[in-house]
């Protein structure tokens, strides 16, 4: 894996709120971290004391499997004490706003504080209010930077350098914090990005994202590195259910099939979970060695030990 930097260099963030406001040299830096940290994922005892003396809360608002998961184990498999908030067993049902909410949690000594939110900007709002380090788990349709450094991550265990390769983000760009956050990392990382989907799902600012956009599929499977699909997320069209006219129509036009794998042998398939079969990806395409999304799963753990570390300001590895 290339992109290397030096390890003198100074990760100087408190927070990680999003990859808009890191530098390519943070990104580099964790991504070299990361490097380490997939490696003690292979020993047979895969745990280190970094965060030892460290208390973490996981502050979920919203409906989380891989991220909290990835999260918490990262945390303890670093030795940290943890904490998992869930709004629908807290006292948020009850009627306490946020700040109250993470103002009673800081009151216990909590180090960091990992937030997923369905409003932009919940992250930021936190800095503002404690003390902790506040760490992005996925603010609304803003930015999901973890999920963003694990495929980065991923792509450069499959090519050398990200500069000058060619991304595809596939399906609903509109609802998709995964896709802000990519498009910014890869983009300061001086990969070329193209954003495919239907018209209804392209945001009206697509322009200012600095991605190339595109309407049809086969063009963008013959030109990229690498196909990268995205869920449609049903949760966050709110009132407006007919931004397509049905998931089997959605499937013809831009779900990645088995025969574009045969048409195209070059591209790998990355999905950041959950996938809906028979939507984004034909099941085949899910199941075949072309699909690296397990193994994204697996780098998911590493990049979030590297931020943990970083942010901890922590000893080596
Ligand atoms: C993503 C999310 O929550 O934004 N998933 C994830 O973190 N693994 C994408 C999605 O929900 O489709």
């Amino acid at each position: 894996m290339a992109e290397s930097i030096q390890n003198n260099y100074v990760f100087s963030q408190k927070h990680l709120l999003g990859l808009y406001h890191c530098s390519a040299d943070d990104i580099r830096y964790i991504l070299e971290q990361a490097k380490n940290f997939r490696e003690v994922l292979e020993r047979p005892v895969p745990k280190v004391p970094t965060l030892r003396d460290k208390t973490i809360v996981n502050l979920f608002y919203e409906s989380s499997t891989r991220t909290r998961l990835s999260f918490e184990l990262a945390q303890r498999r670093m030795g940290a004490d943890v904490v998992n908030f869930s709004a629908s067993q807290s006292s948020t049902r009850k009627g306490e706003s946020l700040k109250d909410t993470i103002r009673n949690i800081s009151s216990m000594k909590i180090d960091m504080v990992v937030v997923r939110h369905e409003s932009p900007g919940v992250p930021y709002f936190l800095t503002r209010c404690v003390d902790a380090s506040i760490i992005n788990g996925g603010d609304g349709a803003h930015e999901h930077p973890t999920q963003a450094l694990l495929d980065m991550f991923t792509i450069l265990q499959h090519h050398s350098d990200l500069y000058g390769k060619k991304i595809a983000i596939i399906g609903d760009i509109s609802h998709s914090r995964v896709v802000r956050s990519n498009i910014t990392g890869l983009k300061k990382l001086g990969a070329e990005v193209t954003i495919c989907g239907p018209k209804p799902l392209m945001p009206a600012f697509v322009n200012a994202l600095g991605a190339h956009v595109s309407y049809n599929l086969e063009e963008t499977l013959a030109w990229c590195d690498v196909a990268m699909a995205l869920r449609i997320q049903m949760e966050r069209m709110g009132a407006v259910t007919d931004l397509f006219p049905s998931l089997r129509e959605y499937h013809e036009l831009f779900g990645i099939k088995r025969t574009h794998l045969e048409k195209y042998p070059d591209f790998i398939v990355m999905h950041p979970g959950p996938i809906n079969r028979g939507v984004e990806l034909e099941s085949e395409v899910a199941d075949s060695d072309r699909a690296v999304i397990l193994n994204q799963v697996t780098n998911g753990l590493a990049v979030r030990m590297a931020v943990l570390y970083l942010l901890s300001g922590g000893i080596r590895v």
